[in-house]
């Protein structure tokens, strides 16, 4: 299997970024942790700080990665804001799974809507750093 794993603003900060929210393991060490535990995967990993170089990677990934059997995506505050996100993942043929770190709708309201969740396959937040490899497991089944 090949999976994307694509990671929104501030991501690169994980492990100094409030970690009492977010945690202490930096955005390293969670993709060493999924290249261990899924040694049968292929990861394709992507971080940036801007809208418009999320929405062009979303979109290479839906038409120019070959065999991607799907998308990882934690689109950080653009969850909450993002219309051009959220059409990126709705134009594309491959399945997302939304993650978040920490459990959003225990949050400030604004953090409790997504704009991605409605054209995602499905969503998981609040389980910290596992996460991600439950939105793996999920791509997988
Ligand atoms: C986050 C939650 C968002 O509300 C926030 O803006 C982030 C990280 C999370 O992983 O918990 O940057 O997506």
């Amino acid at each position: 299997m090949k999976i994307a794993v694509v990671n929104g603003p501030n991501m690169n900060l994980l492990g100094r970024r409030q970690p009492e929210i977010y945690g202490h393991r930096t955005l390293h060490d969670i993709e060493l942790s999924l290249r261990e535990e899924f040694a049968d995967v292929e990861f394709l990993f992507f971080q940036s700080n801007s809208e418009g170089a999320l929405v062009s990677e979303i979109q290479r990934l839906g038409y120019e990665e070959e065999r991607l059997d799907g998308i990882v995506l934690n689109a950080a505050a653009y969850t909450h804001t993002s219309l051009a996100i959220a059409d990126a993942v709705a134009a594309i043929p491959v399945p997302v799974v939304e993650v978040h770190l920490s459990n959003v709708f225990a949050r400030e309201q604004l953090r409790r809507q997504s704009l991605i969740a409605p054209v995602c396959a499905g969503s998981i937040s609040g389980f910290g750093a596992a996460v991600y490899s439950l939105a793996v497991r999920a791509l997988k089944k």
